[in-house]
């Protein structure tokens, strides 16, 4: 039997990706184990989204150079979207480390372990650059990896991602997702529909469907074009799924048949993440988004008007280039105007390859990121906190996930009554004093209590006190 040790950090994306790879090598009879140094076999999926996911890995890496000096027989691989942008960058600055392997070549990473063995050094398996051949030769050297499921690897046993497009074309001018992951190609609808009838006989209940623009998803035969909306349609009747989400939209693509299809398809959640990122239309042009204010509040007029009960989240970058205070200001007015359910909040940061670092000087002090950083956060955090007091009162179904994270940490947790945690159809946090066996049901919880990022409930049917309790605030999306 070999140990594998893996640590993912990044989007949803690399989670999944983690998935997939920890169920190839389960198949090799891998097991998993979560202390590093008991590993055979090390793995990094990486994010190069922000500096400094990267500086994090590096530093992971550099506290593996004495063991690995010691254990040579130890194998150490770089996977994810680092790996596709630093390449061989790697083995300059961390020598021991095995092999690189980008996110559309992670079928080969068995056999990458297995040559490292057989004494293989420095292995490098990465895509093309998005101008190093043609779109065919490109498109082809970023495959989608979606072998068989690992219900072990989920966060929780009823809830998947299953992704539906690699990719992005969109080229934000601050963005490395479309050189690390290339570009944007839809799967095929049967895949993705066998894929979730797989999962659904796994026990999944609720599917998160994945995409970088997810909403700009489309897949063309010549008989037919899919999107999205066709595609909740298809997955919507599959027995044992009772939500649907989707992750992340692009404003611009927000279309009217997909809105319908969320107002009209009971399963699929009303919850909308969609990005605005600036309140300015000089600062969303720099960003190369695509739209302007107006167009976003165009977008949302739609949204109120056609889907009841939406909770709509966004994340914003402060202190890109040149950004003044009164642009960031115009940041503060769309979430006081908006009142996103929440937001993630970037500083900006400058990262090669892109056309904002070749372009636009990185010239607002960290101070002052850190300052508008923290603004726009309270602006948002009682905003959220306003919004789910409307709770306080009402009963809403809650997909059960399983003991909380505190719950989780606390040693007498082995009793009947622990801190239970799940999430309303629109995406919001509830916390209660329940029992194990409630996990995987959609039950009923009455909320008395409620802050920025989570509502505090009971439930009626079962006897037991309320009691206020403090959870972690949930982790950003991307
Ligand atoms: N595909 C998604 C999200 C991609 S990355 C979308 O288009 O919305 C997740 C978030 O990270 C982005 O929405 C953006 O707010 C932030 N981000 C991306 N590049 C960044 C950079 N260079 N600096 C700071 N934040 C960044
Ligand atoms: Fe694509 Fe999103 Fe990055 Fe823009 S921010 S380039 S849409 S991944
Ligand atoms: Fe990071 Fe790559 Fe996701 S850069 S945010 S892991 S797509």
């Amino acid at each position: 039997m070999r140990r594998l040790y893996i640590e993912t950090v990044g989007c949803q994306m690399n989670m999944l990706d983690s998935e997939m790879v920890v169920a190839s090598l389960r198949k090799q009879g891998y097991e998993i184990t979560t202390d590093p140094l008991a590993a055979d076999t090390l793995l990094f999926n990486t994010c190069s989204v922000r500096q400094l996911a990267e500086e994090k890995t590096y530093s992971a890496l550099g506290k593996l150079k004495k063991h690995k000096l010691r254990h040579p027989d130890k194998v150490i691989g770089v996977m994810g979207c680092m790996a596709q942008k630093d390449q061989k960058l790697i083995f300059e600055r961390a020598p021991y480390v095995d092999f690189v392997v980008g996110p559309g070549q992670l079928a080969q990473v068995p056999q990458l372990i297995a040559d490292t063995n057989a004494g293989q050094a420095h292995q490098l398996a990465v895509g093309l650059g998005r101008r190093d051949g043609s779109v065919g030769e490109i498109k082809r050297s970023h495959e989608t990896f979606d072998p068989l499921r690992d219900p072990t690897m989920r966060p929780t046993p009823y809830q998947a991602y299953l992704r539906i497009q690699i990719g992005c074309d969109k080229f934000c001018t601050y963005c490395v997702v479309p050189n690390t992951r290339g570009p944007e190609q839809g799967r095929p609808p049967e895949q993705i529909e066998s894929e979730a009838r797989v999962l659904a006989d796994q026990g999944c209940k609720e599917i998160t469907l994945l995409g970088q623009t997810v909403n700009s998803y489309q897949y063309r035969t010549e008989q037919q074009t899919t999107r999205l909306s066709d595609l909740l349609a298809r997955l919507h009747d599959i027995p044992g799924i009772a939500r649907l989400k989707f992750v992340t939209n692009y404003p611009k693509d927000m279309t009217d048949d997909l809105l319908q299809a969320v107002r009209d398809l009971p399963k699929v959640s009303p919850y909308l993440h969609v990005p605005l990122q600036s309140g300015s239309d000089r600062i969303l042009r720099l960003m190369k988004r695509g739209y302007t204010v107006a167009e976003y509040d165009e977008m949302m007029e739609r949204i109120v008007a056609t889907v009841p009960g939406h909770a709509i989240s966004s994340d914003f970058i402060v202190g890109f280039c040149s950004e003044t205070d009164q642009e960031f200001e115009m940041s503060v007015e769309a979430i006081k105007k908006y009142r996103f359910k929440n937001s993630f909040i970037f500083k900006y940061s400058e990262r090669p390859g892109t056309r904002a670092m070749d372009n636009l000087p990185d010239d607002i002090p960290h101070e002052v990121k850190q300052y508008r950083n923290n603004e726009l956060l309270a602006v948002q955090n009682a905003i959220s906190e306003e919004a789910n007091h409307a709770f306080i009162g009402q009963t809403v179904d809650v997909l059960v996930e399983g003991p909380s994270k505190k719950a989780a940490k606390q040693a007498d947790s082995s009793g009947p009554l622990v801190q239970m945690t799940g999430r309303t159809h629109c995406d919001r946090i509830v916390v209660w004093e329940g029992n194990r066996r409630q996990a995987g049901q959609i039950m009923p919880v009455t909320i008395y209590e409620a802050r920025a990022h989570t509502l505090f409930g009971e439930v009626l049917t079962e006897h037991c006190g309320p009691e206020v309790f403090t959870v972690e605030s949930p982790l950003p999306l991307a």
